[in-house]
């Protein structure tokens, strides 16, 4: 037997020294609520304003999904009140289908527990440890339980006191009663310590302010800790459609994800598995996987291995598949913006675009939408005066949203910040964007948006959804500038006119002291002389707006000779795979 060497402390320099065996002693496993308890940065639960912003965002969220998956026009109501220094307690009441007592403990007091994972479907929530993480932020930082009322259209209203053991991972029911009173939906009052409430662009009403101009179906209310109000009134009356839930596309899936659909598949064989659990995967194209694998296709999905899934995924990238569907989709749409943008932002000029839907990666289906106002409420407010006007300067303000949650952080990391950076602003005639009193709104919706981290706050730069971005600005910047010189043009020609024609009849009453001529005549031969000018000048202006406007149309018949071709390598992809689709 080997002797253990045995090290100094001083030999070491940092304490005693452990063996495998001691170590072994210290072992320890610890559930997925204790590690986001250490990590809650992760959720997005860090700094003292961000954290009670995201609060709000993950309440807010969890209500509009409730709602629109019960086919119920939201009505939500935030009350955030202060207790104490940096101790708050938030009030987020909805009309939505509630919660049975059953699922309570689930919903909001496990992490991880949900209704929404491996759903390809177009919603807010995605993990399960939005309001979970909540429930356990109260008790990390208060040590209290959290208070909810639900009510279905089935059973009559209850209360419950609830929180969650950490160590387990387990909802905790402290008291759970029926109460006599007409409700249906669900209300939860939390407290929380370590945040604050500061008015500003990342504030919960900033939030709010978002939400409602990306979701004007819903009617929002909020109460500040000041006890100020605000309503934002619907602009929509009906629900948006409701996204289709869609199969995962092959090109998009991982090799851990094909493995746990595997252990969960009806499919008997992987054949039938890969046919039934996958968006296009017809006959043809599961003849061309068998043909890139080493195993057969008859075996039992249960029993694939890790090497025999790298193998299928290998194939899936060599394999043509038909684009994936784009049902799962549902955008916002260029009316509703406008409606809730003109309500919320009052601009002067506004222009909104919905662009198709198409693929990036080659396995998710994505849209984007863009609007530009301009004037009116429009950007953010500077806190400086113009010297000369003495009216308030402006800065730009750039709305960003994914699945139609707005996005209030990390705008540096973030692709949909990127894209309206990147625009060459200078050709729409803003010579600084960072100084122009304009509000760019920048939705991406997707199946599954690729954000840089669980917080959910940036959007990573695909190339396909950064080309997207990049022909939508274009195209709302060129129809706003449009608008904006047409109507600036018509204003400073007028002013020049005036001027010019003003002049004109001074210098011909000296030129007439000076000649004898008459002064009527000089005058008319000035005026026309101005006008003609002025007529030059116009010229010159629609020259110049004609040759923009040809660069851009030949961009976009660039991207429409693009998207031509891959329609045609679509329709051979579907003669290849005739019959099963
Ligand atoms: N207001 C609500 N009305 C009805 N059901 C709700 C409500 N809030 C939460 N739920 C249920 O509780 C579940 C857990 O919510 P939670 O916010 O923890 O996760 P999630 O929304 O599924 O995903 P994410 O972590 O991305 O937010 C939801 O999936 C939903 O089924
Ligand atoms: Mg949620």
């Amino acid at each position: 037997m080997v002797e253990e060497k045995k090290i100094s402390e001083e030999e070491n320099g940092n304490g005693p020294v452990l063996t495998a065996e001691q170590l072994a002693k210290e072992f320890k496993e610890h559930s997925v609520a204790e590690f986001f308890k250490k990590n809650r940065q992760m959720l997005g639960l860090t700094g003292k304003i961000k954290t009670l912003t995201t609060i709000v965002h993950e309440y807010v969220s969890n209500s509009l999904d409730a709602c629109e998956e019960s086919g119920i026009l939201p009505e939500i109501e935030i009350k955030i009140s202060e207790l104490s220094e940096e101790y708050y307690e938030i009030m987020v009441k909805d009309n939505g289908p509630g919660l049975t007592k059953e699922t309570l403990g689930k919903a909001l007091g496990q992490l991880l527990a949900g209704t929404k994972f491996h759903r390809m479907m177009q919603m807010r929530g995605q993990q399960g440890i939005g309001a979970s993480g909540c429930t356990m932020l109260s008790l990390m930082t208060t040590g209290k339980q959290i208070q909810v009322i639900s009510g279905t259209a089935k059973h009559s209203p209850f209360m419950a006191e609830m929180t969650i053991d950490p160590k387990k991972n387990e909802p905790k029911i402290i008291k759970i009663e029926e109460i006599k009173k007409e409700f249906t939906g669900l209300a939860i009052k939390a407290k929380f310590k370590e945040v604050k409430y500061q008015k500003g662009e990342q504030s919960p009403l900033e939030y709010l302010r978002r939400t409602a101009i990306a979701n004007p179906h819903a009617k929002i209310i909020f109460i500040d800790p000041f006890g100020e109000k605000t309503v934002f009134e619907r602009t929509a009356k009906t629900i948006p459609a409701k996204p289709i839930e869609v199969k995962p596309h092959p090109k998009g899936i991982t090799v851990d994800e094909l493995l746990t659909m595997a252990k969960a598949t009806q499919g008997r064989k992987i054949s039938s598995f890969l046919k039934t659990d996958f968006d296009r995967t017809g006959d043809k194209a599961i003849e061309e996987i068998s043909k890139n694998i080493s195993f057969d296709m008859n075996k039992d999905p249960k029993k694939m291995s890790w090497e025999e899934a790298e193998e299928i995924i290998k194939s899936f990238k060599t394999t043509n598949f038909i684009a994936p569907s784009t049902e799962g989709l549902s955008a916002i749409g260029e009316n509703r913006i406008e409606a809730s943008l003109k309500s919320i932002v009052k601009p002067e000029f506004l222009s909104v675009l919905t662009r198709k839907p198409t693929v990036y990666k080659g396995g998710f289906a994505f849209q984007v939408e863009v609007a530009i106002a301009y004037g009116g409420n429009s950007g953010k407010s500077s806190g400086e005066k113009d010297e000369q006007t003495g009216q308030e300067i402006k800065r730009v303000e750039v709305m960003r949203f994914a699945n139609r949650v707005p996005l209030l952080f990390d705008a540096g990391g973030c692709a949909l910040s990127r894209a309206v950076q990147g625009l060459d602003w200078k050709r729409y005639g803003i010579k600084n964007l960072d100084n122009a009193p304009l509000t760019v709104f920048v939705h991406m919706l997707s199946v599954h948006i690729p954000y840089t981290g669980a917080g959910k706050q940036a959007v990573s730069d695909e190339e396909e959804v950064m080309e997207e971005l990049r022909l939508a600005l274009m195209q709302a910047a060129r129809q706003i500038m449009r608008s904006i010189a047409g109507k600036r043009r018509l204003e400073e020609k007028e002013q020049k006119k005036k001027l010019f024609l003003k002049y004109a009849t001074e210098v011909a009453i000296a030129l007439h002291e000076l000649t004898g001529k008459k002064k009527d005549e000089i005058e008319k031969k000035f005026h026309a002389i101005v006008l003609k000018k002025l007529k030059l000048e116009e010229k010159m202006e629609k020259e110049l707006e004609q040759k923009t406007d040809e660069e851009i149309a030949a961009e976009l018949e660039k991207e429409a000779e693009k998207e031509k071709k891959g329609k045609k390598n679509k329709k051979s992809a579907i003669k290849e795979n005739d019959g099963e689709e």
